[in-house]
C-alpha cells in the first residue's frame, strides 16, 4: 500500500513537479520538441508517434474540448467563465498549464507526449542515444508504459476520480476507466512488447479503479453516491471473479475506513500479481465465476442502482474476457447475448435486476465447454 500512495503522489505532483523543470536547463516539454522527422514525426512505423498523436488521437484534442460551446455549457453551470484556464478542467485537458515560460510548454496541446511518458526530468538528453536500451531509459525517469501496471497507473490518474459536481452540474461524461477497451480505443503509436493480452489489461485496470476507487473515498475529495456505488461495483467484480481473496463481497452498507484500508491493499497486490502473469486459465476463471452470478441480481437486499452498477462492470468484464477468447472456444450466440446485456445495463435508472438476472442465466448456458477444452492446457 506504500507504493500505492506513493505512485499517487508521484501523478498528483505531476504538474506541481513541472515547477521544478527550470528555463535555464533549456528542456523541452512541447510535443513539438519532439516532431523532427528523424525523431517522432517521421513517416515510417518506427518514427510516426507525433504524426499519429496529433492527427488521431483525441488527447491531442483535449485543450480544445474546453473552448467548445458545449464546454461553455458546463462552464457556466459550474460558475467557471472560462474552462481553458480554470485549474479544474485543465488538471485533465491540458496538464501543462502552468508550466513556466521558457520551458517549451505549450498548454493547447492538451494530453502531449510528456504527460504518459513521465516529465523529462533526467531522460530527455540520453534517450535518443542509440546505445541505450529501454531499460536504460526506464532508469533514467522514462514512465515504463510496456508494464501494463505502471500504464493502468498514468491512464487511471485522468480517467477515473473526478469531481463529482462536475459530472453532476455540469454534465461531464461519467468516466469508467476500463484499461483493455481504453487501449484498444486509441490509436496506437507503439509495438506492444510483450504481445498485449486484453484480459490481463482488463484485470490490472479493473484492479487499480478499485484501488482508487478506494482512495478517493476515504480521501473524501471525491465522496458522492456515485463514488460509493462505483466502488460498491468494483469491489463485488473483484470478489466474483474469483481472482482475488478479497472479503466479502460488500452488500448494502457504504464501506467501513477499515474495509476502504484494506481493500487498497489488496487490491493494489492482484493488480501487480495480474501485471507479472497472467495465462489463459486465469482468463477462463474470471470468465466462468462471473457468468455464474445470476443469483446476485435476484437479492433482494441490494438496492436496483446498485445492482445497475455492479451490472456495468459486470457487462465490461464479459465483454472484454469473451473478446480475449480464441475463437474456437467462444460459444455460438454468446457475442448476441452479450448484446442484449448491454442494452439491459445501459441505462441505470431503469435498472430491472429480474430480467438481468434471467439474461445472464441464458449467457451462462451459452458458454459452452471451454474451461474443460483448455482445462488440462498451462501454457
Ligand atoms: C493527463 C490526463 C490523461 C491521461 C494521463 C490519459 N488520458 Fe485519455 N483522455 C484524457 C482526456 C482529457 C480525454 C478527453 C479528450 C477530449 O475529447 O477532449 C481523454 C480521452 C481518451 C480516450 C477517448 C475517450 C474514451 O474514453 O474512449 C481514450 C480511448 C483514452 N483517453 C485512453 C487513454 C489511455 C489508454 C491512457 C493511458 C495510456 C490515457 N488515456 C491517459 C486525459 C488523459
Ligand atoms: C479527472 C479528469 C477530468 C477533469 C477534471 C475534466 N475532464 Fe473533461 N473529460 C475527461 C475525460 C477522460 C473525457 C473523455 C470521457 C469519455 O469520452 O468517456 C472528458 C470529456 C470531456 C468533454 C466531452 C468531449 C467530447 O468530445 O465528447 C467535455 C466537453 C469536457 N470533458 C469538458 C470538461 C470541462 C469543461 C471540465 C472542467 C469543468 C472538465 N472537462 C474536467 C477528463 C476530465
Ligand atoms: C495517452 C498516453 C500517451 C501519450 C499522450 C503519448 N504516448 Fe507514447 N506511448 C504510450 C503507451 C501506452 C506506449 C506503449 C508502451 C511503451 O512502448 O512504452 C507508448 C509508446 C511510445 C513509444 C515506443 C514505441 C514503440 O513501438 O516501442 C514512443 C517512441 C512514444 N510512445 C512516443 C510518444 C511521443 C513522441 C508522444 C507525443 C507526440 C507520445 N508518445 C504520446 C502512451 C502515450
Amino acid at each position: 500500500m506504500k507504493s500505492a500512495n506513493k505512485n499517487r503522489l508521484i501523478f498528483a505532483l505531476g504538474v506541481a513537479l513541472l515547477l521544478r523543470v527550470r528555463a535555464a536547463e533549456a528542456v523541452s516539454l512541447g510535443a513539438n520538441s519532439c516532431s523532427a522527422s528523424s525523431c517522432h514525426g517521421g513517416a515510417g512505423d518506427k518514427s510516426s508517434q507525433f504524426v499519429t498523436w496529433s492527427q488521431r488521437d483525441v488527447h491531442s484534442r483535449s485543450y480544445a474540448t474546453l473552448a467548445t460551446a458545449r464546454a461553455a455549457r458546463m462552464g457556466e453551470a459550474l460558475g467557471i467563465p472560462h474552462p481553458e484556464q480554470s485549474s479544474r478542467c485543465v488538471v485533465c485537458h491540458a496538464p501543462l498549464a502552468g508550466a513556466p515560460p521558457g520551458t517549451g510548454a505549450d498548454p493547447a496541446e492538451g494530453v502531449s507526449c510528456v504527460s504518459c511518458h513521465a516529465l523529462p526530468d533526467g531522460w530527455l538528453r540520453g534517450h535518443t542515444r542509440p546505445d541505450w536500451t529501454h531499460a536504460d531509459r526506464v532508469a533514467a525517469g522514462m514512465r515504463d508504459l510496456n508494464d501494463l501496471y505502471t500504464r493502468a497507473n498514468t491512464c487511471v490518474a485522468c480517467h477515473q476520480n473526478i469531481d463529482p459536481e462536475i459530472v453532476r452540474s455540469g454534465r461531464h461524461p461519467t468516466l469508467v476507466f476500463e484499461l483493455d477497451g481504453q487501449t484498444q480505443d486509441e490509436p496506437r503509436h507503439w509495438r506492444e512488447i510483450p504481445p498485449f493480452a486484453g484480459a490481463q489489461a482488463w484485470c490490472v485496470g479493473q484492479s487499480v479503479a478499485l484501488r482508487e476507487a478506494s482512495w478517493s473515498l476515504l480521501n473524501g475529495s471525491a465522496a458522492s453516491d456515485r463514488a460509493v456505488l462505483t466502488w460498491q461495483g468494483l469491489a463485488w467484480l473483484a470478489n466474483r471473479s474469483g481472482l482475488t481473496s478479497a472479503s466479502a463481497p460488500h452488500d448494502a452498507a457504504a464501506p467501513s475506513r477499515n474495509e476502504l484500508v484494506e481493500t487498497m491493499a489488496t487490491a493494489d497486490q492482484l493488480a501487480r500479481r495480474a501485471a507479472r502473469a497472467w495465462t489463459p486459465r486465469d482468463t477462463w476463471t474470471a470468465l466462468r465465476r462471473l457468468s455464474a452470478t445470476q443469483g446476485d441480481f435476484l437479492d433482494a437486499g441490494i438496492p436496483a442502482l446498485q445492482q445497475a452498477y455492479r451490472a456495468e462492470r459486470l457487462v465490461l468484464a464479459l465483454d472484454r474476457l469473451v473478446g480475449a477468447l480464441p475463437p474456437a472456444e467462444r460459444g455460438a450466440g454468446v457475442s448476441s447475448q452479450l448484446d442484449r446485456l448491454f442494452e439491459l445495463a445501459q441505462s441505470q435508472p431503469d435498472f430491472a435486476p429480474a430480467e438481468f438476472a434471467e439474461a445472464m442465466g441464458s449467457f451462462s448456458r451459452l458458454l459452452g465447454p471451454g474451461e474443460s477444452a483448455v482445462a488440462g492446457r498451462q501454457p
